[in-house]
């Protein structure tokens, strides 16, 4: 992949980059939703990335070419405005922007840039290509400037940079992981003071498979931002009765169900899904330190259901692939996995049983769909990093 990239940065920039950057997607084993919520998740990064090379410019110009897209788009970096028609380069120039508005004297050491990224990850098929786009292109201006960011200090200059410029008001658990993720660890990462703990994955004979429903819902991003108010209106109502309530976290399910008729039903749901997967992502940490993985499996299937059902935010194709994985033998457990109305579910299977599952499953899925379901096998990677190639 480096070789091609700098192939390419050469056609276009007549010259050497200075640094390659890979930069992960991720999954998520459990804690869906319940990072806005300042509870706790349970991610990891993957073997799928997305990879630059970079090279610093004299003045102050950017110039970004997507070799996937055969796209280009030029700006300076003292005057970057979001654009419409070239969605991906906002992931681009958000970083940049936020690393100056954030961090002024250090920023005005930045010059302009020259930049040509590919990814061997699916964009659109919710395994965070976005983030890593964020986290990759902080990460080489940090190391191509000097400027001395640590990494807990770059993921969250990611975040801003969807926050604010992109427009996407998300959680912080895609960038953190693509950031800190390590090599076959998932990352328990408490969303209230980000403190996080790598849990290992020490299962040789198992597996981890995507299905991507390749399904991507128009109005995803105004549902999440409806998901997130309503959880917000749910604390608001609590709070009335312990003043000490700041998110969902600090609910327990008792006092939820004291003040039940309190709620509108449709917060109530929110609420009860959220303060369960706050709780499943413990009971699944435990499963996975005691190497329990029926148990895993049985919590990743109770967390689907509570998405699909209290939360609202499967879909058709989702359902689908998680009923057929129920019916399937080796498969320990299934979900959908992201923000939801479309993306992937998330398999844990049986080694021996993966090629199998597959095949079935994209016969299943095209008899049912009409068309062709793409599967990754991923295991749990290591965070952004430079080439060592
Ligand atoms: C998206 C967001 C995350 C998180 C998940 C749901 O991936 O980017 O911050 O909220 O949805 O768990």
């Amino acid at each position: 992949m480096y070789d091609t990239l700098r192939q390419h940065y050469r056609d276009q920039f007549q010259g050497e980059p200075d640094l390659c950057v890979r930069a992960p997607g991720r999954i998520n084993l459990i804690g869906e939703h319940t990072d806005y919520n300042e509870g706790f998740v349970l991610p990891a990064a993957i073997d799928k990335s997305v990879y630059f090379a970079v090279g610093a410019r004299t003045d102050t110009r950017c110039h970004f070419f997507a070799l996937d897209l055969g796209a280009h788009f030029s700006a300076d970096l003292q005057a970057l405005q979001r654009s419409d028609t070239h969605p991906w380069a906002n992931y681009l120039m958000g970083v940049l922007q936020q690393l100056q508005e954030t961090y002024p004297e250090t920023a005005a050491q930045m010059q302009g840039i020259n930049l040509v990224f590919a990814a061997d990850l699916p964009s659109g098929a919710g395994l965070s290509s976005s983030a890593a786009i964020e986290n990759g292109v902080g990460f080489a201006v940090n190391e191509l400037f000097g400027l001395g960011l640590s990494r807990m200090q770059l993921l969250q200059i990611s975040r801003q940079a969807e926050n604010r410029f992109v427009g996407m008001n998300c959680g912080i658990m895609d960038m953190f992981v693509s950031m800190m993720g390590q090599e076959n660890q998932f990352l328990k990462i408490d969303c209230r003071d980000l403190s996080f703990e790598y849990i290992p994955f020490e299962a040789p004979d198992m597996r981890l498979v995507l299905c991507d429903t390749t399904v991507k819902h128009a109005l995803v991003d105004s549902e999440y931002n409806t998901r997130r108010a309503e959880c917000e209106e749910g604390v608001d109502l609590l709070r009335a009765f312990d003043p000490t309530i700041r998110h969902l976290r600090e609910v327990s399910l008792s006092l939820l169900e004291l003040h039940r008729a309190d709620l509108r039903p449709v917060v109530y749901r929110r609420c009860l899904y959220v303060i369960e997967e706050i709780a499943r992502v413990e009971a699944a940490c435990q499963a996975l330190q005691n190497q329990d993985f029926a148990e895993l499996g049985r919590l990743m299937y109770a967390t689907h259901a509570g998405l699909s059902g209290l939360y609202e935010v499967s879909c058709p194709e989702l359902d689908f692939l998680v009923a057929f994985a129920r019916e399937r033998a080796g498969v320990l457990g299934a979900r959908m996995m992201g923000g939801g109305f479309g993306g992937c579910t998330l398999n844990l299977l049986y080694a021996a049983d993966v090629e199998g599952f597959i095949l079935q499953a994209k016969i299943a899925f095209q008899a049912r769909f009409g068309k062709d379901m793409p599967c990754y096998v991923v295991r749990p990677g290591s965070g952004v990093a430079m080439s060592d190639e």
